[in-house]
């Protein structure tokens, strides 16, 4: 294969958070700039379109020309452009669409629309000079998306070839801490509050319900755990909340993460591979690296990336979409951006009932 791609400039504003990066053919990152709206959003308890889409067309153009100084390169070094259109925020989506779209045709550069959630399952291919992957790690393996806006388990065959094999029937396990988290006051994004309290709390204190744990399903479900947690809170006071909140925090993290490892285990034993992945926003909770880390002694090859490609990132975009532009596959200008995701991104195959489903899937 000629590797016609060498290195894209990449672009992610799908939510809230703007990032840049340049990324080589073999998904090495060359330098990626960032830059959060937490502290926009925070007073109102979660992220506010409007306010998103606004700070993305004020941070973007800067952030891109300090990408660029940063891995002291120019446009010229650039083969093409990688940028999210697909799901996410309209107004969002927009502002990183309509700007890439404008350098490739001012630049004569070809430039591909990707998925966000490809780019998650793709993370654990990135590297850089302070991190690098497992070499063991390789196709086929499962990926546990897990964020303020996700919970899926994909079975990963080869890159283009997803297949969606578990979800959540509710919430997010990001949305499940954020809610938590606002029902105790911590603010928003609640997540990392609650983690951080965690450490500090006795995970036993409190059972919390671990949804759908038990069942023979790669199905998950965090609505239970939300009621469950608005209905103890009701019965205390104020002052009990506040002493008693590192042992909340530590009790409610213990079952979704109990869930998140039994489930992702189970996808795994399922499709006969080693290889687990865990990306998303959550994948940042301490507790379910430590977990996951642990898994390692059951003969598990686990992939979480660094922080920095967990959260939304620019350059895991740019990894997934340099594989499709060496594929020879291209966005023409009439792309627009998308709330949802296209039909054929993802085959789905959920494994709603694995005892109607004896014959566990093999990868080929
Ligand atoms: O992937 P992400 O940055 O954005 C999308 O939702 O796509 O994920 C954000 C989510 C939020 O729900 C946030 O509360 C959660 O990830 N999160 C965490 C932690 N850090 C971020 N959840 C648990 N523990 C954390 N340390
Ligand atoms: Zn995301």
């Amino acid at each position: 294969m000629t590797l016609n791609f060498k290195t894209v400039l990449s672009v992610e504003t799908s939510c809230d958070d703007t990032s840049v990066a340049i990324v080589r053919h073999d998904g090495y990152v060359v330098a990626q700039c960032s830059a959060s709206q937490d502290l926009e959003h925070a007073p109102y308890g979660g992220v506010v379109p409007e306010i998103a889409s606004r700070n993305h067309s004020v941070a973007l153009i800067p952030l891109i020309e300090q990408t660029l100084k940063k891995a002291e390169l120019t446009f010229d070094d650039i083969d093409g452009f990688t940028v999210t259109n697909r799901p996410g925020l309209i107004g969002s989506l927009i502002v990183g669409l309509m700007t890439v779209k404008t350098l490739a045709q001012s630049l004569n550069k070809p430039y591909i629309g990707v998925n966000h959630l490809e780019g998650h399952i793709l993370a654990p291919f990135l590297k850089d000079d302070l991190y690098q992957p497992s070499s063991d790690f390789g196709y086929p393996y499962v990926a546990l998306a897990v964020s303020g806006g996700h919970s899926s388990i994909y079975l990963v065959k080869g890159a283009g070839d997803y297949t969606i094999v578990g979800t959540t029937k509710d919430d997010a396990a990001g949305e499940a801490y954020d809610k938590f988290a606002k029902m105790l006051g911590l603010g928003y994004p609640g997540g990392v509050q609650v983690d951080r309290l965690a450490v500090t709390g006795n995970p036993t204190s409190y059972d919390f319900p671990r949804g759908l744990i038990r069942e023979k399903s790669l199905m998950m479900s965090f609505s239970g755990l939300k009621s469950a947690s608005h209905r103890l809170l009701q019965k205390m006071s104020p002052e009990q909340i506040l002493s008693e909140q590192a042992h909340l925090c530590a009790s409610f993290q213990e079952a979704v993460v109990e869930t998140l490892i039994a489930k992702i285990t189970l996808a795994a034993r399922v499709f006969k591979t080693k290889n687990i992945a865990i990306t998303g926003g959550v994948s940042a909770n301490s507790k379910l690296r430590l977990e996951a880390e642990n898994l390692k002694s059951q003969g598990f090859q686990i992939v979480i990336p660094p922080l920095r490609y967990c959260t939304d990132n620019a350059a895991m975009i740019g990894y997934a979409g340099i594989l499709q532009l060496n594929r020879d596959l291209k966005s023409d200008l009439g792309m627009g951006p998308s709330s949802a995701s296209y039909e054929n991104d993802f085959k789905v195959a959920l494994r709603e009932n694995l005892n109607d489903n004896k014959k566990a899937e093999k990868p080929s």
